[in-house]
């Protein structure tokens, strides 16, 4: 167990490898029953709180959507003593006025991932039934909300519903079609299992998705292609961090929240058949 703390944990995605604004920042390794994080967190001070940031594929991305070691990234946050975390994550778009540029503040997933990523830090006789019915914490999508609006002037979408897929490849137009009919807005392969361990783990979690490209459901644009996707994040990812300073500025110290308590009616197995 390390000695740093942290109080909010920032989790970076394709574009967003560094937070210079961090200051007296410290590179912290952590280990933990999952393996390691995607990379060393690094933890430092940002509008006076204490804040660990955790490039989600690595720095020099170095893993695909499938290899993210989520379990150990929630974990190494929470080993920290975060409680509220931010994720960030370039998506594309699956609607017409989810314009690339624009920013989002999902309040809706749907998994469509194939592999088998580990979705859960309990097993090996401990089954716990989690409720994910409303996956990001709603104070914290609130305070979010009104942090992106003070802070920028880019256009910000309240909602939408964010369909996740395994990748690495990106959809074919048949699949963009289908993800369109099924009232999708904004699709991307890393929101599951992140919100979902950050609720079993008793997180208060929001996320701030960056529309880089309209997939390649439109015939009048080109198709999604990572270089378009890095581009864009590079001309965007500024107010993303702009949001994210404004947001530790005013994030309330004490977040009680009905997060933090998410396990009290999840757990079914008998607690007495459980060894001690
Ligand atoms: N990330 C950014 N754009 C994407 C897209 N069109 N599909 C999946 N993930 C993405």
């Amino acid at each position: 167990m390390t000695e740093t703390h942290a109080e909010v944990g920032i989790i970076g995605g394709s574009g967003l490898y560094e937070l210079a604004e961090l200051e007296n920042a410290e590179t912290v390794e952590v280990e933990t029953p999952f393996g390691s994080p995607s990379d060393a967190l690094v933890v430092g001070r940002l509008s006076g709180r204490s804040v660990a940031f955790v490039p989600r594929h690595g720095r020099g991305h170095r893993l695909t959507p499938t290899e993210i070691p989520v379990r150990a990234n929630i974990w190494a946050l929470k080993a920290l003593g975060v409680r509220q975390v931010i994720s960030i994550s370039a998506v594309g778009s699956l609607r017409e006025e989810y314009r690339p540029g624009s920013l989002v503040v999902p309040d809706q997933i749907v998994d469509w991932t194939k592999s088998g990523r580990p979705k859960s830090f309990f097993e090996d006789g401990i089954v716990v039934h989690t409720s994910v019915a409303d996956p990001y914490c709603g104070r914290l999508r609130e305070e979010l909300m009104a942090a992106a609006h003070s802070a920028t002037d880019t256009t910000i979408h309240d909602s939408g519903t964010y369909i996740c897929i395994e990748g690495p490849q990106f959809s074919t137009r048949a699949e963009s079609e289908l993800y369109r009919f099924l009232k999708m807005d904004i699709i991307g392969m890393t929101a599951v299992p992140e919100a979902k361990l950050a609720r079993e783990a008793e997180l208060c979690y929001s996320a701030l998705a960056l529309v880089t490209d309209y997939d390649c459901w439109r015939s009048d644009e080109q198709a999604v292609e990572a270089d378009l996707v890095t581009a864009v994040m590079a001309r965007n990812a500024d107010a993303a961090k702009r949001t994210i300073v404004r947001l530790v500025e005013k994030l309330p110290a004490d977040a009680a929240c009905e997060c933090q308590d998410a396990l009290a009616h999840a757990i079914i197995t008998d607690r007495a058949a459980v060894p001690p």
